[in-house]
């Protein structure tokens, strides 16, 4: 795993920081590739019950200023090298995209372009109000493909993604928040206290539903003629049919806090 990220897991939280602090956390094709490594170590480990993606802190806030433009003489300055970069990126967000588990983007700063992009892959985005957040595709005549553009559509509707593309400006937190691209924006000293409120929250409750939720969700999102109607029903029966529900229950009558597994 390159030294550009940080990856660990504690109380049921897997943290993956992106560590080019002094890039603005830029993400580098290698780091494309270790996103999707430790997003699939944290699949694997039955205690990580939600991850989190922030930026490691540096001289000037940042979640990331997108993909690293440094880079991009050597490593897209030709047809295939564009293609394996795009495979790198592809492997990246689909892994944070698939994960069966609740993925927040925690923001303090930049969020630009490919940071955006990460971001956008998340289930949950919270920021602090001085974030910022672009996609300056349009300044650098940059290609969007299909597959990185679609979460935006997904998230903020056709307009807005549009408005987003073609303007290529930075919007503040509070822009952002209108426009339904973060979830929550606080003042910067609080922004800890409620991503640590929402990590206990969410590692506490269910699994199984939560996962339930997260399959149904995705599959809503496709065309009708694709949605896997079955594995929706069949989410909602493993709950159903589960230990945890079983707790969930009984905990409720003996009024007192469930302990979930996940079965
Ligand atoms: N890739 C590589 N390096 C980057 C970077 C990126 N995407 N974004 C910022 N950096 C580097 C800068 O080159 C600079 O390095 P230096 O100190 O060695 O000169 C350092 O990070 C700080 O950036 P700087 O531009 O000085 O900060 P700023 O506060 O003036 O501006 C941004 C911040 C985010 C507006 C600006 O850095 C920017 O536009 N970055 C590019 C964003 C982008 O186009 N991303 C799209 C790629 S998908």
């Amino acid at each position: 795993m390159t030294e550009q990220l940080i990856v660990s897991n504690e109380n049921g939280v897997g943290r993956l920081i992106l560590n080019q602090p002094h890039k603005l956390n830029a993400i580098a094709f290698e780091m494309w590739h270790g996103i999707g490594e430790a997003l699939d170590q944290f699949a694997s480990d039955d205690s990580v019950r939600v991850v989190v993606i922030e930026g490691a802190r540096g001289a000037k806030p940042a979640f990331s200023a997108g993909a690293d433009i440094s880079q991009f003489a050597t490593r897209r300055n030709n047809k295939e090298a564009v293609a394996l970069y795009e495979q790198a990126v592809h492997r990246g967000e689909h892994a944070l995209m698939n994960i069966d588990k609740p993925t927040i983007a925690k923001i303090h700063g930049y969020c630009v372009g490919g940071g955006l992009a990460v971001a956008l892959c998340c289930d949950l985005r919270l920021a602090s109000d001085i974030s910022t957040f672009g996609i300056p595709a349009a300044k650098l005549g940059l290609g969007y493909t299909l597959a990185s553009l679609k979460p935006l559509v997904d998230l903020v509707g056709p307009s807005v993604t549009k408005e987003v593309m073609y303007t290529a400006k930075r919007f503040t937190a509070a822009e952002a928040l209108i426009m339904g691209l973060i979830n929550r924006s606080v003042p910067v000293d609080e922004l800890n206290a409620l991503v640590d409120d929402y990590t206990n929250a969410i590692a506490s409750n269910a699994p199984l539903t939560i996962s339930a939720v997260k399959t149904t969700v995705a599959e809503s999102l496709k065309d009708e003629a694709v949605r896997d109607v079955a594995l929706c029903a069949a989410a909602v029966a493993r709950c159903n049919n589960s230990a945890d529900y079983i707790e969930g229950r009984t905990a409720f009558v003996e009024k007192r806090k469930p302990q979930f597994t996940g079965r």
